[in-house]
């Protein structure tokens, strides 16, 4: 029986176009970019040509895109770099972010809070809403640097982009925005301030080990791995295959089309719905259609997904890097629910083109499963 993968969000399968750049590019590259001699200003040139061609996609002048290993070092940069930059010019220690953010996230704000940072973790209703007046309310308070997640890979939920950053802009704080799992789903938008972006590769049909920093010229700044790659603000030899891969994927079009995802997810909870098994999307407000969190009462998560691995279905309990962790969903307990609550809950996300029969078969498998378990 072929598989099927619902965990579009952890990481999407490599677009065939993505692999030829990468495989042409290793073929005909020997060289290092930063090497003064022919085989190294070939590199150059294909690594520079990416980065225009990923920046153009995305809308950003090529000199603000840092390219990085991915979405995570992205967002550590920006955390990491530019907090403790702008402290140093009396911007205050506080950063301003919400108890929905990704694992890396977090861990970078663990990591200044040891360093005496304060993390202030803006009010999200259950429904996953954030109070804009809260936010407002707080940025007058004083920031150094607001960090949010631009669509949630676990929820699907999308943040008022414009709103936020019109507020962060009035306050004149840097905005940073986790857009990895954004990418993908609709033009990336230009938007008031200093906004910093993160994105990554392999969440699009690129590859994983490469992602960019959206780092605005103006922003205090201090790299996280120092070096004089990167303008000087990263260490480390860049991939231009790599680059060219995360390139070529752009160059595809949207990875999750609007309405590829609306159809996919309507077949999907129709067939759900149908089964009635008593497993329900959780409500939130404010979505794009394709990334869902679904509560499984009376079932745990973790034997859950391990079932349904074993029944030819791959989905989650929640993020990718956190799922093998004991602890559930942190963006569920963030919601305000309990822990029982959290433990039963699975994420699905989507691709855009399943073919026909498959999801009414995965909505039919889960309901199936979830039955057996509650025995
Ligand atoms: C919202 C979000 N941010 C950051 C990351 C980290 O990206 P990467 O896997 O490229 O390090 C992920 C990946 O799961 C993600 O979904």
């Amino acid at each position: 029986m072929t598989r099927i993968y619902l965990d579009h969000s952890a990481t999407c399968p490599a677009l065939p176009r993505a692999l030829d750049a990468f495989v042409t590019a290793s073929q005909q590259l020997t060289g290092n970019p930063s090497s003064a001699h022919t085989e190294g200003r070939a590199a150059r040139g294909l690594l520079e040509e990416a980065r225009e061609s990923i920046a153009s996609r995305l809308g950003f002048p090529a000199a603000e895109l840092l390219l990085t290993s991915g979405g995570s070092e992205s967002c550590q940069t920006a955390l990491l770099g530019v907090a403790e930059a702008r402290s140093r010019v009396g911007a205050g220690r506080r950063i301003l972010t919400s108890p929905l953010e990704h694992a890396c996230v977090d861990a970078a704000l663990q990591r200044l809070v040891q360093r005496g940072f304060e993390r202030v973790d803006l009010p999200v209703s259950r429904s996953a809403v954030l109070d804009l007046a809260v936010l407002a309310e707080a940025l007058q308070e004083g920031a150094s640097l607001v960090s949010l997640l631009a669509y949630s890979n676990e929820l699907g939920t999308l943040l008022p982009l414009r709103e936020v950053a019109e507020l962060c802009a009035a306050a004149e704080v840097p905005l940073h925005l986790d857009g990895v799992a954004l990418l993908g789903r609709g033009a990336i938008p230009q938007l008031p301030g200093r906004v910093l972006w993160s994105f990554s590769a392999h969440k699009i049909g690129g590859l994983p080990g490469i992602g960019v920093l959206r780092l605005p010229a103006d922003v205090p700044f201090a790299a996280l791995l120092p070096g004089a790659q990167e303008l000087g603000r990263r260490a480390g030899t860049e991939s231009a295959a790599l680059a060219a891969a995360f390139a070529a994927a752009l160059q595809a079009g949207e990875a999750f089309p609007r309405a590829a995802m609306q159809l996919a997810e309507t077949r999907f909870l129709t067939a759900l719905a149908a089964a009635q098994a008593g497993v329900e999307p959780l409500a939130c407000g404010g979505r794009l259609p394709g990334v869902l969190t679904l509560h499984c009462a009376g079932v745990r998560a973790r034997s859950l997904v391990m079932r349904l691995d074993l029944e030819g279905l791959a989905c989650s309990r929640g993020a990718a890097c956190s799922s093998g962790a004991e602890e559930p969903s942190q963006v569920v307990l963030g919601l305000g629910y309990g822990r029982e609550f959290a433990e039963s809950c699975i994420r699905v996300s989507l691709g855009p083109r399943h073919p026909d029969g498959e999801l009414e078969r995965a909505a039919g498998l889960l309901a199936k499963t979830v039955r057996q378990l509650r025995r």
